[in-house]
C-alpha cells in the first residue's frame, strides 16, 4: 500500500477529493469537531492526502500529521517535526485526531485504529468517516474488497472500535453518500 500512497503523491485531485467544508460536515454528523479541535490544542490528521484540513485548522489549533506515504508527507506545508510516519508516531500525545477518506482503503483495519488509539491521550477522541452500506450483501462486499476497498456497516466499525478499546461511540449514516462517521473516546485507563 505505501507504493501506491508514494505514486499517488503527485496526484493531487487522487489525495484531495474532497473540501474542508465537506470534512466538517461529516464531522459534525457525530459532533462538534472544531470546538473539540479548538480545546485539544494540538490534533492528529490521520491520512492528510494533500493537507486540505492542515490550512482549514491553522486558526483553529495546532495540527499535526500521520501518514503511510513519506511523499505525501513531503508535499505538506508543516515543519518536519509535525509530520509523521506511521511507525513513528509518537504515543499519548493528542487529545483530538480525526481521519477522512482513508479507512476504506486499509486491508487490516485493527492495525490503523490501534495506532491512532495509542497515539491518543487517555479520554482522546477521535473522529473519523467510512464508506458505508448499510444494505450490501457479503459477496459484493468482498468482491469490492479485491479491488481494495473496504465498505462496512455503522455496527462493523462500532464493534472493531469497541473491541480496541474505545468508549462513548456515537455513529451516523448517510444514506445518499453512502458514507458513515463516527465519534469515540479512547477510555481513562489504558
Ligand atoms: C484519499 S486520501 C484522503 C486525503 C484527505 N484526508 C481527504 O479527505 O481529502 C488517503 C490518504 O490516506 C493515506 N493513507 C493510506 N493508507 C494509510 C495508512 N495505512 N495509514 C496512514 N495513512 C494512510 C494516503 O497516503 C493519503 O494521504
Amino acid at each position: 500500500m505505501r507504493d501506491y500512497w508514494d505514486a499517488q503523491a503527485d496526484n493531487a485531485r487522487m489525495v484531495t477529493a474532497t473540501t474542508p467544508r465537506i470534512i466538517l460536515a461529516s464531522f459534525n454528523a457525530v459532533g462538534d469537531f472544531l470546538k473539540d479541535a479548538e480545546e485539544a490544542g494540538i490534533v492528529l490528521d490521520v491520512g492528510p492526502g494533500c493537507g486540505t484540513m492542515v490550512k482549514r485548522l491553522e486558526n483553529v489549533c495546532t495540527v499535526e500529521v500521520v501518514d503511510i506515504s513519506s511523499k505525501v508527507l513531503a508535499k505538506i506545508d508543516l515543519p518536519e517535526d509535525r509530520k509523521h510516519l506511521n511507525k513513528d508516531l509518537p504515543k499519548e500525545r493528542y487529545s483530538l485526531a480525526f481521519s477522512h477518506l482513508v479507512f476504506q482503503h486499509i486491508p487490516e483495519p485493527m492495525d490503523f485504529l490501534f495506532m491512532v488509539y495509542n497515539a491518543l491521550k487517555p479520554n482522546g477522541i477521535f473522529y473519523m468517516q467510512f464508506n458505508a452500506n448499510m444494505n450490501m450483501k457479503k459477496k459484493e462486499k468482498i468482491l469490492k474488497a479485491e479491488r481494495g476497498e473496504m465498505v462496512y456497516t455503522t455496527c462493523e466499525v462500532s464493534d472493531m472500535f469497541m473491541n480496541c478499546g474505545f468508549v462513548d461511540i456515537e455513529t451516523k449514516y448517510d444514506e445518499n453518500r453512502l458514507w458513515g462517521y463516527i465519534k469515540a473516546r479512547k477510555q481513562n485507563d489504558r
